[in-house]
């Protein structure tokens, strides 16, 4: 099947978790959080690991991952966001679309354990590419925009066909949105919303991610395929683009700093939109409240609260879990 012609507004209907989850009004609710999780692919099943920079959060086995998002569950947690580490890695990132894969696993382990539980994979090659950048790499290190393309349109169709209920590309290659599309339309997977990171800036915000998804560019930076932070108006080009391209949802990342640019999406995009409140602003508010200076679950708080009047619906952030843990949201 080719890229269809009309709108599937109906993606975005097909469940009550989903609509849920972006009705388009204000106060902090859970079905507005969304945690993000770290899957190891290990056969020690008790594997958990705390990452250092980022107290509180861990990478987990599969097995502890199912204990961890079951005592999230309990609490009220909707929806989660996965990231993979891989057992190997290589320079075609094999493991990210590999069908026994550690994302496609975690999917279906989360999927059949909780049907209900709406599940997001972010999309990028990092974390399975030997070198740990986010495209394929040429011996002079140039991250090749067309080349990636096919590889992540097969990474987004085999986490949907896994069962993964929303797709979420992280990598900033051009055209990557309509690649996507594509492939899920033709595989049969046409209800699979794309949540793209349409606005997502070469940002120092994600340090601890990086040690966290052991994901950091062997040589060079992120620069010449994520976002300059200084410029605004360019965040309404990508985010156009992405419309433009059969996006069903837009990520602006990271969302403290970047709060004008959550604004001005929201003014000039009517998709639902979503916060990505990065590593590096978790461990900063984690720290200073480690350290007692500043009043932790207010700050968390109140951080969240402001890319909600700045716009955002979702919230992807590492304090989900404390957050329904502590009755904190309704
Ligand atoms: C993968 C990806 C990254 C983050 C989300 N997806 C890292 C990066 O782009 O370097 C960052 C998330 C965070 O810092 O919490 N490309």
């Amino acid at each position: 099947m080719s890229h269809p012609l009309f709108h599937r507004g109906r993606r975005l209907r097909s469940s009550a978790q989903i609509r849920d989850m972006v009705r388009d009004t204000a106060p902090l609710l859970a079905e507005d959080l969304i945690m993000p999780y770290f899957v190891v692919e290990t056969d020690d099943q008790s594997f958990r690991k705390e990452i250092s920079a980022m107290p509180g959060q861990y990478q987990l086995s599969l097995g502890e991952l199912e204990k961890q998002v079951e005592k999230a569950v309990d609490n009220g947690l909707k929806s989660v966001i996965l990231f993979g580490i891989p057992a190997q890695k290589d320079e075609k990132a094999s493991g990210a679309y590999a069908e026994d894969g550690i994302v496609q696993e975690a999917v279906r382990r989360l999927k059949h354990r909780w049907p209900d539980l709406y599940v997001i994979t972010d999309v990028c090659l990092c974390e399975y590419m030997s070198h740990g950048h986010c495209g394929v790499l040429t011996p002079g290190g140039v991250v090749l925009n067309d080349p990636t393309l096919p590889l992540l349109a097969k990474t987004a169709v085999s986490h949907a066909a896994a069962g993964a209920d929303m797709v979420a590309p992280s990598d900033m290659m051009d055209g990557r949105v309509a690649a996507i599309r594509a492939a899920l339309d033709e595989a049969g997977l046409v209800m699979v919303p794309i949540m793209s990171y349409a606005v997502k800036y070469a940002s120092a915000f994600y340090g601890p991610f990086r040690e966290a998804a052991e994901s950091a560019p062997s040589c060079g930076d992120r620069k010449a395929y994520q976002m300059d932070p200084g410029n605004r108006r360019e965040a309404l080009i990508e985010a156009l683009a992405d419309v433009e391209e059969g996006a069903d949802a837009l990520i602006v990342k990271p969302a403290g700093p970047y709060l004008d640019i959550l604004r001005e999406v929201r003014d000039a995009v009517d998709l639902p939109l979503c916060a990505y409140q990065v590593s590096g602003e978790y461990s900063m508010i984690r720290a200073a409240g480690l350290n007692g200076w500043i009043n932790e679950e207010a700050v968390m708080l109140e951080s969240l609260l402001g890319m909600k009047r700045a716009g955002a619906r979702m919230l992807i952030t590492y304090f989900s879990e404390t957050l329904l843990e502590k009755r904190l949201v309704r």
